[in-house]
């Protein structure tokens, strides 16, 4: 069996910086930057102009990670991309990054596969497991992995969205899973659910067991109530979950692959509240200086926030050859996964 690992990495995000008195100042909503530094330790976020699409952001990743890995697109045997922001309900993002990547053009048309993935915040983790096991299984030699947020277009910019209008930001990561026959990469992963806190953090949008799934004004327009048009979230049972299960994940793939927290040389959290993650970092006694964090830039990109952070990491020559790493993510569902390499 080969072993699966990242070969490389690349990210993206908007020129458009936010900061937290502009969301005052700017979208007149009712905050300071005090609270929201003080409550998630996110300083400014990025915005993507309109026009851009989730798949623009997703391809400018996935083009520096391909450069990095000297491969051409041709050479990916298939693509997986995680978001919960796509351009439209279908088809998901990834037929419209496959395009942009010019697998269905002329000669080099290889129509490689194109599958998205649903699971917010988890993601990128619950990509990673299934690319690393498509790689290991043999049935693939190269995979594309993207996870890629555009979420500003559907944030409600108002005070009574401000919970969590302030919160997200916009961005795309992307990494290339390859096989290979040295002694690295992908060692382990974990991946959960508990469907009991599907409610919890969700953006219903319209209801498919109503008759009709969306009300309809007289003309047959849909409408759709403030409520349902935007993501609504209990922060409190959220941040409680996540605490409980980033630990759970964490100690369950370092016990099941027989190490010790301290064998770990960086820890790459999902990034959504920096008192969450210096919570579980306390927890499980990890040193501040093996924990990465980039959320005072971004904000919370969700299935983006492990591959930027990555990439970030590998371009500044913090993340080198040879180090252990750990990932860990919890999001909307409720969805975890925890993952461990070695580079
Ligand atoms: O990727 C997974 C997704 N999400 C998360 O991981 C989020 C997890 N949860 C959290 O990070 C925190 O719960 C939040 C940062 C979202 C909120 O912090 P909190 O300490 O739980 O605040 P709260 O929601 O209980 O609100 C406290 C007060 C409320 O005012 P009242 O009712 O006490 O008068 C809110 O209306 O803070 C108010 N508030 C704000 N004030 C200024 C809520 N959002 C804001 C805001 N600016 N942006």
């Amino acid at each position: 069996m080969p072993n699966a690992t990242i070969s490389g990495t690349g990210s993206f995000v908007p020129d458009q910086v936010v900061t937290n008195d502009d969301l005052v100042s700017i979208y007149g909503i009712e905050t300071t930057d005090e609270w929201i530094q003080k409550r998630t330790g996110i300083k400014e976020r990025r915005f993507a102009p309109e026009g851009m699409e989730n798949s623009d952001m997703g391809l400018q990743a996935s083009l520096r990670a391909l450069d990095m890995a000297g491969l051409k697109a041709t050479d990916l045997d298939m693509l997986i991309y995680a978001t919960l922001s796509p351009k439209h309900s279908f088809p998901g993002d990834g037929v419209y990054l496959q395009n942009k990547l010019g697998l269905c053009d002329g000669g080099d048309a290889t129509f490689a596969p194109a599958m998205d993935i649903r699971n917010q915040c988890s993601g990128f983790l619950y990509g990673l497991g299934t690319a690393t096991a498509m790689v290991q299984s043999g049935a693939c030699k190269h995979v594309l992995l993207v996870g890629s947020e555009l979420h500003s277009a559907a944030l409600e910019l108002s005070t009574s969205g401000r919970s969590v209008a302030t919160l997200f930001g916009d961005g795309a990561g992307a990494i290339i899973i390859s096989a290979t026959e040295e002694d690295k990469g992908i060692r382990h992963w974990h991946l959960g659910a508990d469907g009991r806190g599907a409610d919890v953090l969700r953006q219903r949008v319209w209801d498919t067991s109503k008759r009709p799934f969306i009300t309809l004004d007289e003309n047959g327009n849909g409408i759709i109530p403030r409520e349902e048009l935007y993501c609504n979230m209990d922060g409190r049972q959220v941040f409680k979950n996540a605490v409980q299960r980033m630990c759970f994940a964490v100690l369950r793939v370092c016990q099941e692959q027989g190490i010790q927290g301290e064998d770990v040389d960086l820890w790459l959290f999902h990034q959504a509240n920096m008192r969450i993650n210096q919570y579980v970092a306390k927890q499980l006694g990890i040193p501040e200086h093996k924990l990465l964090h980039n959320i005072d830039r971004y904000g919370n990109t969700t299935a983006a926030t492990i591959p930027l952070l990555m990439d970030e990491a590998v371009r500044s020559g913090q993340l080198k050859p040879g180090m252990k790493i750990a990932c860990v993510a919890f999001g909307s569902g409720f969805t975890w996964g925890a993952s461990l390499i070695d580079w």
